[in-house]
């Protein structure tokens, strides 16, 4: 009679541990579901999302990944930064449906940066100049 019982509560602590483990694995597979920003591939630094493999790809055999990641820019500024490759650094050509992607990738991650210098002081509302000779 005594074995039975324990035989029960133990399968009933087993299965109790399962469902907890469950549990756990389900908040953390939610959490990077949650996140705003894309996760930073630790071997690159660039941000895993959209076509960033072909981004990897193409654009880290030569440099490190690091320099496109500290740059901003607009399509246009992208693809000029490429063809600049391409002209002066020995940056193979890429077929259109893969330029396309990686600059769609680059200007939506790496977008310009909002301007972090103020503009400057119109010459009027400046003080006087005392070294200044046209006075
Ligand atoms: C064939 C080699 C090569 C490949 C591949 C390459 N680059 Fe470059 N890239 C260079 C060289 C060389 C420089 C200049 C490095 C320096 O100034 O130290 C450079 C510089 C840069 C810079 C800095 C530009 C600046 O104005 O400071 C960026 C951004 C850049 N590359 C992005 C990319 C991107 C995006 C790709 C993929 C489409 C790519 N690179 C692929 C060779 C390459």
């Amino acid at each position: 009679m005594r074995l039975p019982l324990l035989t029960v509560l133990g399968l009933a602590l087993l299965a109790a541990c399962a469902e907890k483990d469950k549990a756990v694995e389900h908040a953390e597979s939610a959490a990077p579901i949650a996140a705003a920003e894309p996760a930073i591939d630790p071997v690159t630094g660039l941000k895993m999302t959209g076509d960033w493999e072909v981004v990897r790809g193409n654009c880290t055999a030569c440099h490190s990944a690091m320099l496109i990641t500290q740059q901003r820019g607009t399509a246009e500024q992208w693809l000029a930064m490429i063809r600049w490759m391409q002209k002066k650094q020995n940056l193979w050509q890429f077929d259109p449906g893969t330029e396309g992607r990686i600059i769609a990738y680059l200007a939506e991650n790496y977008p310009p940066a909002a301007a972090s210098r103020r503009a400057a002081i119109p010459q009027d509302l400046m003080p006087a100049n005392s070294y200044s000779t046209n006075n």
